[in-house]
């Protein structure tokens, strides 16, 4: 379960969002759990995570480990910072910073390069057909990666974020295969079996259990919701531990 704070926290809201985090969440049970805090809060919150199994994760990150890139974050700055992981091509990034499919790859190759988990997001517009739109973007965001290891993929209909309205689970279910099914034609069968594949969209504690009680969907990226660390440990707590 993965919380993506966007543009929200200050270094010491952070740090409060993290102690009540830190309080309900207790001990996850083999549940994997990371928070993506704004850049500026990341060092301050992997201080306040220390000790605790919670892990970290970069909102983005540019594709280039150094240069003339004014107001970029390199890959191993997130890892120096002690990130895990870096959600990337999520649906802000593509639709409001104007991320094409070919950045996106270049940005996963550069997180996987160093030694990042890459969360890679990908999801249909309304009316589109996600099963024209996640084979496409999944070919595009992963070519030239030689395994999947290291490698999250996130779907997230774009218009189930922050609308309130998530997609229905049985869809979620469907694309999840459309994910796995694309991920053995390049990758086997094996491989596609161990990539962990998120829903995310307008998860809440409520409505979490409805997807990830389900076999195909490994957990959920959380946007609104993780802003509140009972919300959050409500779809912590709603996910089957590791081995369920
Ligand atoms: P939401 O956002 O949970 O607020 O819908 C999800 C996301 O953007 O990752």
């Amino acid at each position: 379960m993965v919380g993506n704070w966007k543009l929200h926290n200050t270094v010491g809201e952070a740090i409060a969002l993290v102690e009540r985090l830190k309080a309900v969440i207790g001990d996850p049970r083999g549940r994997e759990v990371a928070v993506a805090p704004p850049f500026t809060a990341l060092y301050a919150v992997r201080g306040a995570l220390c000790g605790t199994p919670i892990a970290l994760a970069g909102q983005d990150c540019h594709s280039e480990e150094r240069g003339a890139f004014t107001g970029a974050i390199a890959p191993s700055m997130l890892r120096d910072v002690g990130c895990r992981y870096v959600i990337l091509g999520h649906s802000e990034r593509r639709g409001l910073f104007g991320e094409t499919d070919a950045t996106v790859n270049r940005k996963v190759r550069a997180a996987l390069a160093a030694g990042l988990g890459a969360i890679l997001c990908v999801g249909e517009r309304a009316g589109e057909p996600a099963r024209e739109v996640i084979p496409r973007q999944l070919e595009a965001g992963l070519a030239g990666i030689a395994g999947l290891d290291g490698v999250v993929i996130a779907y997230e209909p774009v218009w189930a974020i922050g609308s309130g309205t998530p997609a229905s689970p049985e869809d979620a279910v469907t694309v999840a295969g459309l994910v796995r099914e694309r991920l053995a034609a390049g990758w086997g069968e094996a491989a596609a079996r161990a990539t962990r594949v998120l829903y995310g969209g307008s998860v809440n504690a409520a409505n979490a259990g409805h997807f990830l009680g389900r076999e195909a969907i490994d957990g959920a990226l959380v946007g609104g919701a993780s802003l509140d660390a009972v919300a959050f440990a409500g779809i912590v707590e709603a996910a089957p531990p590791f081995g369920h």
